[in-house]
């Protein structure tokens, strides 16, 4: 028996990934581009331990067992993982050394989010990210991050770009194997220490439509769909080029039009997909309203939302105090359905841990 604990952390996209060309192999319709938050504030801890003696694969997320009989994605991050672990074994028992045979054995996985799971932070990339990295180090496999990369992105999308730190983009690639759909750091988490995350957990409810499921309703109903994807990728361009000139002004408009026309094609699908609320609403009128009163007419935070109603604000540190205390005056914590917690987290922490 072996067990190993990881963590890994969320990213939250500023040009998002919508729409799959391929469900099977998770290879998406546009390119996208995210930040990877710190693990110190969000994070998946995932623990796996591999016996002989256990009757079969079995998960427990946040303390409760999941059926995950049906689960392809996580099947195929454990026969990805598998295949290249039993490579090793093969190779060391052809070369007579001992080796213990792992990829035989039946997992338990027991993974725990220190945030709300399924509600539009990005469990399933800090998840899947996680899962994968875990399955990688109990295995003792070589750490080709692009490899566990490309593994993780069949687990959920999302996943690939939380085995790198900073700022990553996904590549859709062209070809019908998925070989070139992955996941590359266009900066790492040093680069850029004056931008800051603030998130803004509007509800901690599961979302109603799954990531998986919404996106797929887009592609089969939604006209605008075509015109998004006729416009990602001048915004990605756009967007690197701000990202390495650390231009706010630039990468702010972007990240809130990119979520804006995101929420746009999920009411344009049919029928329509609604993730943001009255106070996801309140919070981009908010941040708008400050972005006006900028005395040199510079955007000085942007908003995002991925697929739930919680909101993630960009900002340069030094106006961070004023935009939590603006948010705190606005949306006082009361009602148990419009609350704040976990308001802050920094940028640049290391990508991946092994505890
Ligand atoms: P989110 O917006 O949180 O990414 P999704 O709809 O994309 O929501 O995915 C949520 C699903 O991801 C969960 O229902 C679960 O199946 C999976 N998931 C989330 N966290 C973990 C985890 N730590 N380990 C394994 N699977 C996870
Ligand atoms: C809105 O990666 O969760 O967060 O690949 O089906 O697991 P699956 O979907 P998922 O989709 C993420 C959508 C998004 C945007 C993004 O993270 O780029
Ligand atoms: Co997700």
């Amino acid at each position: 028996m072996k067990t190993v604990t990881c963590t890994a952390p969320v990213n939250i996209a500023v040009i998002k990934y919508w729409g799959k060309r391929d469900t099977q192999l998770i290879l998406p319709t546009n390119d996208s581009l995210s930040v990877t938050l710190s693990q110190d504030i969000l994070h998946s801890k995932t623990t796996i331990s591999a016996a002989k003696e256990y009757s079969g694969d079995r998960l427990w997320l946040n303390g409760k067992e999941e059926d995950i009989t049906k689960n392809k994605r996580m099947h195929n991050c454990f026969r990805e993982t598998r295949a290249i672990r039993k490579a090793v074994e093969d190779k060391a028992a052809a070369a007579g050394q001992p080796i213990e045979l792992l990829s035989t054995y039946p997992v338990h996985v027991c993974s725990e989010n220190n945030f709300p799971t399924a509600a539009g932070l990005a469990s399933s990339a800090s998840g899947l990210a996680a899962l994968v990295f875990t399955l990688a180090k109990l295995f003792d496999l070589p750490s080709d991050m692009s490899e566990l990369s490309r593994i993780a992105r069949q687990g959920s999308g999302s996943a690939c770009r939380s085995l790198f730190g900073g700022f990553v983009a996904w590549e859709m690639g062209k070809e019908a194997d998925g070989s070139d759909s992955k996941a590359v750091q266009v900066a790492p988490e040093t680069h850029w220490p004056e931008l800051e995350a603030l998130v803004c957990v509007v509800s901690d409810a599961k979302k109603g439509t799954s990531s998986t499921e919404g996106m797929q309703n887009t592609i089969q109903t939604s006209p605008l769909m075509a015109e998004r994807l006729k416009v990602v990728p001048g915004r990605m361009e756009a967007m690197k080029k701000a990202i390495l000139a650390k231009d706010f002004e630039s990468f702010g408009e972007l990240t809130m039009r990119d979520s804006n026309q995101f929420h746009a094609v999920c009411l344009d699908t049919f029928p329509p997909i609604f993730y943001l609320n009255d106070t996801s609403r309140g919070i981009m009128r908010l941040i708008h309203e400050y972005n006006r009163s900028s005395p040199d007419g510079k955007i000085k935070a942007a908003y995002t939302y991925d697929a739930g109603p919680n909101a993630v604000i960009y900002a340069p540190k030094q106006n961070m105090r004023e935009i939590i205390q603006l948010i705190a005056h606005y949306f006082p914590g009361t009602d148990s359905d419009y609350y704040f917690k976990d308001t802050y987290g920094v940028l640049g922490g290391a990508a991946l841990g092994e505890n």
